[in-house]
């Protein structure tokens, strides 16, 4: 099945819900980031009208395939004001933040000025225009280190980094702005985003690159000398970290469920999104060297400062009450898109 055939099966099994999104106007804010532009492009696919506000900092203007592009930065208040008196939004979608663990932990202010201060710049400007349909962009590091594993809707959250914390600290607070505003929202906590657009158009490029799955690819390129394991003695079968990675389609189709969820039941909620299946890190490297056919020198490094063992999703909250059906559960497939795209020297 292709990825569009995979769209058309969803439009046919839900139509009466997506009859409820078509033609909206969505605000994509990061919507140049390696998230927000596989969404931007599903958003187009799916007819919407998009309008991405971007300040480019770690993002890329050309991987904006479509729609209305505004250069700009949540800390002005000012140019989020203009932006909304252009537009009538119907809904935003929020993926503007810093991601990096290990930086937050040295960096602490950068990650509360953006990721907390700049995002209530933007729901104080949706509140002002009256907007009330939010997608956050959320992830499994507000749990901290799991207590049990899969990690359902309902774990105890400890972040144990700002990152995570300035992720949480957003939940609690749209919880404040739907009681006393009526904002509605849903946070998708993602666990390990990963792949690229099957149809080799956007891949994922991060600067500097700090993921498992690029990184491995690019040994594999022999664009670096070998990928290092950041610890072998982890709790685990193999000694090395588990995670539930997830394909950016999949996951930026539980976003289109989400804003389906938001229009049709007016109420807020919140999804874990991953596929229950958890890899090691010598499990990836394996799966890669199998879909590359290359060598992938390793070298073993010390433990990163703030990785839990293990982390696996419940999803069965999002696929019960989003209708979310992922599509790229084999990870043989999802390092193979991002094996296509990172090829690609245009993109
Ligand atoms: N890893 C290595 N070597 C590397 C890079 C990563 O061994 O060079 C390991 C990490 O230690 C971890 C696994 O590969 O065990 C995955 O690491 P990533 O950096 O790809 O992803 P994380 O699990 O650290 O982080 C992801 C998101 C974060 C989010 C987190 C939630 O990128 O934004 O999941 O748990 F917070």
């Amino acid at each position: 099945m292709t990825y569009f055939d995979a769209q058309y099966t969803i439009h046919t099994e839900y139509t009466t819900l997506i009859g409820n999104i078509s033609m909206k106007t969505i605000l994509v804010v990061g919507g140049a980031g390696y998230i927000g532009s596989h969404m931007v492009k599903m958003l187009l696919e799916t007819e919407h009208h998009v309008v991405v506000f971007d300040n480019l900092s770690t993002g890329y203007r050309d991987a904006v395939l479509g729609g209305d592009f505004v250069f700009g930065d949540l800390a002005d208040r000012a140019s989020l004001a203009r932006l909304f008196s252009g537009y009538q939004f119907d809904g935003v979608m929020h993926f503007a933040s810093f991601i990096q663990v290990g930086e937050s932990i040295i960096q602490p202010d950068k990650y509360y000025q953006n990721n907390v201060a700049c995002t209530l710049n933007l729901l104080d400007a949706m509140v002002t225009a009256n907007v009330n349909h939010f997608i956050f962009s959320s992830t499994a590091a507000i749990f901290g280190e799991p207590q049990y594993t899969p990690i359902d809707e309902q774990h105890p959250k400890n972040p144990i980094n700002p990152y995570g914390l300035s992720k949480w600290m957003i939940e609690q607070i749209l919880a404040d702005y739907d009681r006393a505003y009526q904002l509605k929202s849903v946070c998708l906590r993602y666990f390990n985003a990963a792949g690229a657009d099957p149809m080799g158009q956007l891949r994922e490029r991060h600067n500097p690159e700090t993921h498992l799955i690029p990184l491995v690819l690019q040994a594999a390129k022999g664009q670096r000398e070998n990928i290092t394991i950041f610890g072998q003695d982890y709790d685990t079968p193999d000694g090395t970290c588990i995670r539930d990675y997830i394909h950016i389609n999949d996951l930026c189709q539980a976003h289109l469920l989400a804003l389906d969820y938001l229009f049709t039941y007016q109420s807020s909620a919140s999804f874990n999104l991953g596929n229950s299946a958890g890899f090691s890190v010598k499990q990836v490297i394996d799966i890669a060297k199998q879909v590359t056919a290359k060598s992938i020198p390793v070298h073993i490094g010390a433990r990163r400062e703030g990785d839990p063992a293990r982390l696996v999703a419940d999803a069965k909250l999002a696929r019960n009450q989003l209708n979310w059906q992922p599509q790229y559960t084999d990870l043989k497939t999802i390092i193979a898109h991002a094996w296509a795209t990172e090829q690609q020297v245009n993109l």
